[in-house]
């Protein structure tokens, strides 16, 4: 008769700080079977609603001795906790090793756990290039998406396996250029949020109502991001900057000197920019205008 194996059993996971990221990450890893065994938060009430959005695992304050039960601590908390967070599960909780903790955090390096890693666990960080706004949107948004990885192996091994599994792009980020890759997020996804906010300050001017507004900006900013991905930034770039209209650009500054002259900086900055990219030279008026 032939013996089955008996199935490797899956690492037991503590979400600790779960809030947008950390729910969503939960449920979603549970739906593909990682247990999610722990939900950790300071407030028990908080842990508690967390659960019913992950769809389970036990509620538990950050001191609760039970914890030691977990093989892989997953922190989803506010950047600024993560460091104290670490210090505190450090000195409350021992048996580290052989364990592994990641954190979700895009600028800070997975050394921010540091204290868990003294104590013998394998320290990594997996932040998803992504843009999630409340759990239900990750539960969509974290699936196919792209993650930055770093750390020690062990973790690394972690964190690519989930990856996999949520059918991610997984890519390596040196620990030290971490600032750097976020700052590079931020510029395209929350400036693309107050760009298109004063865009809708700007239609309202002209009568234009919000209710018109923003699926008119959804579209024209779906079109372009469609068609840098397709293009290239060179191949995609319109407008009268890549035309060499100069006529326009003046009458543009001279209009946002009226109706909104805190955008006209940020009009400035980003039109030195495009003209690099466009790779125009503007007449002598305009160039002493652009500073
Ligand atoms: N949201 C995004 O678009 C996004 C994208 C990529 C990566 N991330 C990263 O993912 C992590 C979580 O972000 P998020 O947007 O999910 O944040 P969030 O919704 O604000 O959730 C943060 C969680 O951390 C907890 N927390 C904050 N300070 C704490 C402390 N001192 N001790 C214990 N728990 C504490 C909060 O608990 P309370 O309810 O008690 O305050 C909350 O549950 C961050 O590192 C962030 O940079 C976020």
């Amino acid at each position: 008769m032939m013996r089955g194996r008996k199935p490797k059993k899956e690492p037991t996971i503590a979400v600790v700080g779960p809030g947008r990221v950390g729910q969503a990450m939960g449920k979603l890893l549970r739906g593909s079977g990682f247990p999610v065994r722990f939900v950790v938060a300071r407030r028990i009430a908080a842990a508690r609603r967390a659960t019913k959005c992950i769809g389970g695992g036990r509620a538990v304050s950050l001191d609760s001795a039970e914890l030691e039960g977990a093989q892989i601590f997953l922190l989803t908390t506010s950047d600024a906790a993560l460091a104290p967070i670490a210090a505190r599960l450090a000195g409350t909780l021992s048996g580290w090793k052989g364990k592994v903790a990641l954190h979700t955090c895009g600028s800070l390096p997975a050394a921010v756990l540091a204290p868990l890693q003294k104590q013998g666990a394998a320290i990594g960080s997996l932040h998803p290039f992504q843009t999630i706004p409340n759990p239900a949107e990750g539960l969509r948004n974290l699936r196919n998406c792209f993650w930055a990885i770093e750390g020690d192996a062990a973790a690394r091994r972690v964190a690519t396996r989930w990856v996999r599994a949520l059918d991610g792009v997984a890519f390596a980020v040196p620990p030290e250029k971490k600032i750097l890759y976020h700052a590079a997020a931020f510029l395209v996804c929350p400036t693309e949020i107050t760009l298109m906010e004063r865009s809708t300050f700007l239609l309202r001017q002209c009568g234009i109502p919000e209710k018109v507004a923003r699926p008119m900006l959804a579209q024209i900013v779906t079109e372009t991001v469609r068609n840098f991905a397709k293009l290239g930034a060179q191949g995609a770039l319109t407008g009268p900057a890549a035309r060499g209209d100069w006529a326009i650009i003046r009458g543009h500054m001279r209009a946002l000197e009226r109706a909104a002259p805190d955008v006209r900086p940020v009009y400035k900055s980003l039109l030195r920019a495009m003209l690099r990219l466009a790779r125009r030279r503007p007449p002598r008026d305009l160039e002493r205008m652009l500073g």
